[in-house]
């Protein structure tokens, strides 16, 4: 039994392919580990926020110092971590916007990146924080990166990996629905996609 997070970023509602994927992951994972939680969160949705100057000042103050004020400015941070360290799995709907990830998935990586928390440094370099996760990624997009002329322009899954990796989750697989624009290739991209999800 495992708890799930679903996060969510999409901008295209209910005909969205990364939550159609998303989903399709979340239940073979719950095939292979029955009576397993889930716990969804839109990003889009929720509408959140960027980074501030207040919450990134809050962020290097010691909790026990922070005034009502700067404890109010940090508590969606707060929260996001507390929420991704109590996951096991997490399922990251990642649609691909303007070749990079939507702003708002972007947004929660930067809250959920705290300096002493999920990352820190030692003599060696950087030391992730969020360890023993697993990442599986829910990709779409309108044309083809994995492969062909579009590989020189795949950012988002080697970004996710580099810096989610940065954070401890190391292990984390990508699974795509890629050339849903694509004529030829878009009438079987989905059912290609989740056909190809695997749990390991
Ligand atoms: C604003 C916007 C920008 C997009 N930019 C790209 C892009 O740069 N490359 C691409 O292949 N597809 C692009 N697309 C197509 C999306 O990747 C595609 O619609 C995908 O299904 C989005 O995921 P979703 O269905 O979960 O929303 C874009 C779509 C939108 C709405």
């Amino acid at each position: 039994m495992k708890h799930i997070l679903h996060l969510k970023s999409s901008i295209q509602g209910a005909t969205s392919h990364s939550l159609k994927l998303g989903n399709a992951i979340i239940e073979k994972v719950q095939d292979k580990y029955p009576g397993s939680t889930l716990e969804e969160l839109d990003l889009v949705a929720i509408k959140i926020p960027h980074l501030t100057p207040e919450v990134l000042r809050a962020m290097f103050i010691p909790t026990d110092q922070l005034t009502e004020e700067e404890k109010s400015a940090i508590s969606l941070s707060d929260e996001l971590v507390k929420q991704l360290f109590a996951a096991d799995i997490i399922v990251i709907g990642a649609p691909l916007i303007n070749f990079t990830i939507h702003s708002a998935l972007k947004a929660w990586i930067d809250h959920i990146t705290r300096a002493g928390i999920t990352f820190g440094y030692d003599e060696n370099g950087p030391v992730g924080k969020v360890t023993g996760k697993k990442v599986y990624v829910a990709m779409s997009s309108g044309g083809v990166y994995a492969e062909g002329p579009g590989k020189a322009n795949d950012f988002v899954a080697p970004y996710l990996k580099a810096f989610l990796g940065f954070l401890g989750m190391t292990d984390l697989t990508v699974f795509r629905a890629d050339g849903l624009k694509v004529p030829g290739v878009k009438e079987h991209a989905m059912e290609k996609a989740i056909n190809s999800i695997k749990i390991d």
